[in-house]
């Protein structure tokens, strides 16, 4: 089959031709048709991210279709359109992932080829009213999005929420969800188109993070805020503090921008603030996000398509922000 293989840190990202997998009893075997593309997969490409192995088939997102399976399972997953819970071993407690769990596309290989083999339990019907392009664009980004949101977050109704930097993948989900729930949306982006974006999607109004003064605009345009998701961290995390409201959750996955800066922690505990940190989410979360996508039928916001053989190009176009907005999916096979 032909598969992005990453044999080095930064090695270029050509298609070669290795075997196809071997399945074990409890494994299948997707003729993807689709792979997402997430942040993850620039860190692990430019080696700054840990567990680095090579070689290694990159990509935790896919949507295809099962073509063979293991002597344990159902011959009738034969030929079913599939999304793919794109990790393993979360365990049993819904508050955290176990000490096993993995994401796809590294240690195990990935989406970013022909044929992908994964445990059965990551098979997931491909929602109806998505195509396969659509449905690759949802699993790391869109579970994270939501368990940060009704979960980690426990957003209720009537509560108002800020997406800051809404142009990633993550965020544009954030952005969606929140809406689709009903909340009053705000964002920040550092590009003023993205901000528009945002706001004919639904969101109410938005700042720049790079503009000087950006929170004390906010607050003064949007008031406080219950709960506020965020991948960046950086400097600007500092100014989330102040832009909670009482008993507020701030809700964080990434460090885009750095690190937690100095925070005011009288702040924190005057106003009973909560910092959360989580990763993507429980099987659990992932089937309820299905659910909610289906009710809401929420379309990804793509911001590119490209096939396989320009993975590069569309893993640069991903790393550089500027106007990029929403997910970069790639195409496979006919
Ligand atoms: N822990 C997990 O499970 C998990 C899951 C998914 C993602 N992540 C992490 O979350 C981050 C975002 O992932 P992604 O796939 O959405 O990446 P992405 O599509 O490349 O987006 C990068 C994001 O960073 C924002 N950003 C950059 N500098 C910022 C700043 N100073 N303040 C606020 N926002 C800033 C950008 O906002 P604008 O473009 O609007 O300026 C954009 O939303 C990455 O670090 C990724 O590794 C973690």
């Amino acid at each position: 089959m032909e598969a992005i293989v990453l044999n080095a840190i930064d090695a270029p990202l050509t298609l070669q031709e290795v075997p196809i997998p071997e399945l074990g009893a409890d494994e299948a075997l997707v003729e993807l048709k689709a792979a997402g593309m997430n942040k993850r997969d620039w860190w692990i490409w430019k080696g700054q991210y840990a567990g680095l192995k090579f070689p290694i088939i990159l990509g935790s997102d896919g949507s295809g279709i099962v073509k063979s399976v293991g002597s344990n399972l159902p011959e009738s997953w034969q030929g079913q359109e599939v999304i793919i819970y794109p990790a393993a071993g979360w365990g049993s407690s819904e508050a955290h992932q176990s000490k096993d769990f993995q994401i796809l596309g590294l240690p195990v290989n990935g989406c970013y080829a022909q044929y992908v083999k994964v445990k059965s339990d990551m098979l997931y019907p491909k929602p109806a009213y998505l195509d396969f392009k659509q449905a690759a664009a949802f699993p790391v980004a869109g579970l994270t999005a939501y368990r940060a949101l009704f979960v980690r977050g426990g957003w209720q109704k009537g509560e108002k929420v800020l997406i800051s930097g809404v142009g990633g993948g993550a965020g544009t989900f954030a952005l969606q969800y929140a809406l689709a729930a009903g909340a009053e949306v705000w964002v920040t982006s550092g590009n003023q188109q993205k901000l528009q974006k945002a706001i004919s999607l639904g969101a109410k109004g938005g700042v720049s993070y790079k503009e000087t003064g950006w929170a004390e605009k906010l607050q003064s345009q949007a008031g406080s805020f219950d709960v506020i998701i965020d991948s960046a961290l950086g400097e600007g995390f500092a100014d989330l503090v102040s832009l909670a409201g009482q008993g507020g959750r701030i809700v964080f996955f990434g460090g885009t921008a750095g690190n937690i800066p100095p925070l005011n922690g009288r702040t924190v505990f005057w106003k009973q603030l909560s910092i959360v940190g989580t990763t993507m989410g429980s099987p659990k979360d992932f089937e309820q996000m299905l659910s909610f996508m289906q009710t809401h039928q929420i379309q990804p916001v793509i911001d590119g398509v490209y096939p396989l053989a320009q993975a590069q190009q569309a893993m640069e176009r991903m790393s550089q922000g500027g106007s990029k907005f929403g997910k970069m999916v790639l195409t496979i096979g006919s």
